[in-house]
C-alpha cells in the first residue's frame, strides 16, 4: 500500500509533458483485436489501467510486446475464452471487449466490468445497440453471455450520447452486415482516433466526431497504425496546477481546442495565459474571479474536470457554482476539501464554493481517479503536509505523475505505508 505525502505552498516552473489519452487508449487496445494479424499503437501512457488491459488481451492469447511507448499487438491467435471476473473488474473499460468479441466471434462471454465508483454506470445503451445489431444478451449473475448467429447493420438512436456506448457499438458494427447509423452518438475526440484507428484496419466509417455516426460493414479487418491523441484531461488538470501555482509553468504536447471549454472558463477568471501551437504557458493567479461552471459532454465542459476545477474555485474571491450533470456520485471529494478548510455546501450535486479559503494540510482519501486528482491540486496548495491515501485511483490513470510534478518544483512523493 502507498500513499502520496505532499509539501504544498511550492510554485510549479519549467515543463510537463502530456502522455497519451486514458480514455483513447483503453479503447484503441481492445480494439486492435479485430483485426487477425498486428496492430501497432504510439504513444500509449505508463497507466495501470492500460497493464489491466493487457491482463485481458494475455488471457484471450492475444500476445503484446512493447517498445516504450509502442506497443504492438499480435491478434492472429486469438481464443474467445471467457473473461473472468478477476480480469474484467480492475476497469470499465474492460465492456470494450464486449462489443469487439461480439463484433468479431459473433460471441462474448464476460463478467459486469468495474471501475470508479462515480455512479450506479450502467450499460443498458451498449446492450439495446448489440440488440439492434441481432445479439441475444443473456445475463447470469455478474456474467454477461452477448451472442448473434449474425449481426445485420440497423439504425440506433442513443437515449443519451453515451460515449462507450458509442464505441462498443461500433466495434460490434464494424463486421455486421450492411450499414449502421447511430444518432446521438457521443462526439469526444478519443471518438475520432478510435475512428481513425478502425478505418486504418480497413474498416468504412464516417460522421465521427458528430452526433451521426455511419458504419458500413466490410467482411475483414487487417493490422494497422495509430499514436493515440494527447490527454486532454491529464493536460487540464495541470492547466489547473499552473493556474494555482504556475510560474510559467509550460505544459506541452497538448491541442489546445481539446480544452477549450476549460480555457474559456480560466479566461473568465482572469488566469493568464499564452499557447503557441501545442503548448501553453500558464502563470499562477492572486485575483481570481469566481464563476459558474456546468460538466457536460463534448465540447461542453467536461465531468473529468469537474473535481480539479473545484479547487481553483476555492481559491477565486466570491461565491462558484459547480454543477455535475454527467455522473450522479462525483461528488467524493468534497468532504475532504471541506476538511481541509474549503467553504462548500452541497445540494446534490450542485456545490456552492465560497472563496478565498486557505485549504490546510491533512489526512485524506481517494474516492475516484479525478477526485483523487483534485486532491493533489488542493494538497499541492495546502498550507502544511498533505497525507493522501487510497492512491491507487489516480495511478489508474495519471502517468508518471509524481516525477512530472517533482520535475516543476512541487514537494511530492509516493512514499510505503
Ligand atoms: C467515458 C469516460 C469517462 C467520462 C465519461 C463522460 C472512458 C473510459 N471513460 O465513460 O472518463 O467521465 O465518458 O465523458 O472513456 N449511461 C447510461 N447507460 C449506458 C451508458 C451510460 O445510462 O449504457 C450514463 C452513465 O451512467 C452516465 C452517462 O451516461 O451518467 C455518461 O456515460 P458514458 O458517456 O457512457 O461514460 P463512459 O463511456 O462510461
Amino acid at each position: 500500500m502507498k500513499k502520496i505525502v505532499i509539501e504544498g505552498g511550492h510554485l510549479l516552473s519549467g515543463t510537463i509533458s502530456i502522455g497519451g489519452a486514458k480514455n483513447s487508449v483503453v479503447a484503441l487496445i481492445p480494439a486492435a483485436l479485430l483485426t487477425d494479424g498486428i496492430c501497432t499503437i504510439k504513444n500509449v501512457p505508463n497507466i495501470t489501467d492500460r497493464d489491466a488491459l493487457f491482463d485481458i488481451v494475455r488471457l484471450l492469447k492475444g500476445k503484446i510486446s512493447q517498445n516504450g511507448k509502442t506497443i504492438h499487438i499480435d491478434a492472429s491467435n486469438l481464443e474467445n475464452t471467457l473473461i473472468n471476473q478477476e480480469v474484467s473488474v480492475k476497469l470499465r473499460a474492460s465492456y470494450y471487449f464486449m462489443g469487439v468479441l461480439l463484433g468479431k466471434y459473433k460471441y462474448v462471454e464476460i463478467y459486469f466490468p468495474g471501475g470508479c465508483n462515480i455512479g450506479t454506470r450502467p450499460i443498458d445503451l451498449h446492450l439495446k445497440g448489440f440488440k439492434k445489431l441481432g445479439a441475444k444478451v443473456t445475463k447470469r449473475g455478474h456474467k454477461y453471455i452477448i451472442q448473434a448467429e449474425e449481426l445485420k447493420g440497423n439504425v440506433i438512436n442513443l437515449d443519451f450520447a453515451s460515449v462507450g456506448a458509442t464505441i462498443n457499438i461500433m466495434y460490434a458494427a464494424v463486421l455486421a452486415k450492411g450499414r449502421t447509423i447511430i444518432k446521438n452518438a457521443a462526439k469526444e475526440v478519443e471518438i475520432i482516433n478510435i475512428t481513425e484507428f478502425l478505418n486504418n484496419m480497413g474498416a468504412k466509417i464516417s460522421g465521427a466526431g458528430t452526433d451521426t455516426i455511419t458504419i458500413d460493414g466490410v467482411e475483414s479487418l487487417h493490422g494497422t497504425e495509430i499514436a493515440v491523441i494527447p490527454d486532454r484531461i491529464e493536460a487540464g488538470t495541470y492547466m489547473l496546477m499552473g493556474a494555482l501555482l504556475g510560474d510559467n509553468l509550460k505544459v506541452e504536447g497538448i491541442i489546445p481546442e481539446h480544452n477549450q471549454a476549460l480555457l474559456d472558463k480560466l479566461k473568465e477568471m482572469g488566469v493568464d495565459y499564452t499557447i503557441s501551437e501545442h503548448t501553453i504557458i500558464i502563470n499562477r493567479c492572486s485575483n481570481l474571479k469566481p464563476v459558474n461552471v456546468t460538466t457536460l459532454v463534448y465540447p461542453g465542459f467536461p465531468t473529468d474536470l469537474g473535481q480539479p476545477m473545484s479547487v481553483l474555485l476555492t481559491q477565486a474571491s466570491g461565491t462558484s457554482l459547480m454543477e455535475e450533470t454527467i455522473w450522479e456520485n462525483r461528488i467524493g471529494h468534497y468532504p475532504y476539501l471541506q476538511k481541509m478548510g474549503a467553504n462548500i455546501t452541497l445540494d446534490g450535486l450542485k456545490a456552492t464554493i465560497k472563496g478565498k479559503t486557505e485549504l490546510k494540510g491533512t489526512e485524506i482519501n481517494a474516492t475516484d481517479l479525478r477526485g483523487g486528482a483534485a486532491l493533489i491540486v488542493a494538497g499541492l496548495i495546502a498550507k502544511g503536509t498533505t497525507v493522501i491515501h487510497d492512491i491507487d485511483y489516480i495511478l489508474r490513470g495519471y502517468e508518471d505523475i509524481i516525477n512530472k510534478l517533482s520535475n516543476v518544483g512541487a514537494k511530492i512523493s509516493l512514499e510505503e505505508i
